[in-house]
């Protein structure tokens, strides 16, 4: 295939209300580096046109490592009875929240596994303690759950709404997802966005038994979803799961992915996840930044529980002191040449097109 090819191909997928998938694989089957380059500056173009030049941080507490899912890739998944499970209290929570606060970062994103018994008041009443301290977004992550709980916390005052659909493809879902049901996840995307949820999805990359074909479908179901927020992850092996001895997701493969999710999302918000920092020993979210990503979620749960929320193993930022990643990630997008943006970074859904017409290019 000759540049110029691949170039108008990228055009098409820039341009499509939704891309073709052959259009779209032919992208995923890009291998020399040069093409690679083609790409990856066009998401990079895209990034710069939609989003600017401002890396958002989003400040992370993971609240609880309970869950009731057997998730085939996820260490947090209830038969690990290896890890050492914990909850935060109210308190420790509102700590951490102030934290995020005082490094002045806008938005607070409380995670955890999908809880078997979360008391939903209790996290409407975390969520209405934080909004009454201080002026930030929240975002919850805490999987699927009733539309009347959503809506509960929404009222409370949470903002936005991370639940990745991990992957488009039924099938593999069926099989990674044991007593779960991709009909459920999406029915939890739309009720989450008729909320009015600034709402976030996204996949994995490398997941064992993942064609192609697959990625290229998340693609198109990021693409009609029109996600305020998406994020692409590299499959990391834990061991005390069912896919303990399967090999990690390809770098290079997350990082067409990453181009590809910013060249058909435009101004979706998209984090250059600490999967990607933590998958080969090096730290590859920089890269990430150049094509396509603008986000950074620095980890600020507390120790001794920070360990303990063991997705995948040697996790990023686990062992450096609570409260070091901003300093970090202020230097990392220094030297990228892009600065911190310390605004609350809402979506830009609402307003597409406005920096299209900004002379940046
Ligand atoms: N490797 C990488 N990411 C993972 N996640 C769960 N398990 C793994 C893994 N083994 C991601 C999922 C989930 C998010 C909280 O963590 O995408 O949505
Ligand atoms: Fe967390 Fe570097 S970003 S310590």
């Amino acid at each position: 295939m000759t540049l110029s090819r691949t170039q108008a191909i990228l055009e098409r997928i820039f341009a499509a209300a939704l891309p073709d998938r052959g259009d779209v694989e032919a992208i995923l089957r890009l291998e020399d580096e040069r093409h690679q380059a083609l790409l990856f500056g066009f998401a990079d173009h895209v990034r710069a046109r939609f989003v600017g030049e401002g890396v958002l941080l989003r400040g992370i507490i993971e609240f609880s490592s309970y869950c009731r899912n057997t998730c085939g890739y996820c260490g947090l998944n209830r038969d690990n009875t290896a890890l050492v499970r914990y909850r935060l209290g109210a308190d420790e929570v509102l700590a951490a929240a102030e934290n995020i606060c005082r490094a002045g970062i806008k938005t607070i994103v409380l995670q955890s596994g999908e809880e078997d018994n979360l008391d939903a008041d209790w996290l409407r009443g975390v969520v209405a303690a934080i909004k009454a301290r201080h002026d930030v977004a929240i975002t919850l992550s805490v999987g699927e759950r009733s539309r009347d709980e959503y809506a509960l916390w929404k009222k409370a005052g949470a903002d936005r709404f991370l639940l990745k659909i991990e992957t488009s493809d039924p099938v593999l879902y069926k099989e990674l997802h044991p007593g779960m049901s991709i009909e459920n996840r999406i029915r939890c995307l739309q009720d989450l966005a008729d909320l009015g949820y600034q709402t976030g999805s996204g996949n994995l990359v490398g997941l064992p038994g993942q064609t192609l074909e697959s990625l290229a479908d998340d693609i198109l179901f990021f693409k009609k979803g029109d996600y305020d927020m998406l994020s692409v992850s590299p499959f990391i092996p834990h061991a005390q799961t069912v896919l303990a001895g399967a090999s990690t997701g390809d770098l290079a493969m997350t990082l067409i992915m990453t181009a590809l999710t910013r060249i058909v999302s435009r101004n979706a918000h998209i984090p250059a996840t600490t999967a990607i920092g933590s998958l080969n020993g090096r730290d590859e979210r920089p890269k990430a930044l150049t094509v396509g990503a603008n986000v950074l979620m620095p980890n600020f749960t507390p120790s001794p529980y920070r360990q303990d929320y063991e997705i995948y193993p040697n996790k990023r930022c686990v062992t450096e002191k609570p409260g070091a990643c901003p300093d970090c990630m202020a230097r990392m997008t220094a030297a990228l040449g892009r600065p911190v943006d310390y605004g609350r970074g809402d979506s830009l859904k609402q307003s597409p097109g406005v920096l299209a017409e900004t002379p940046s290019n």
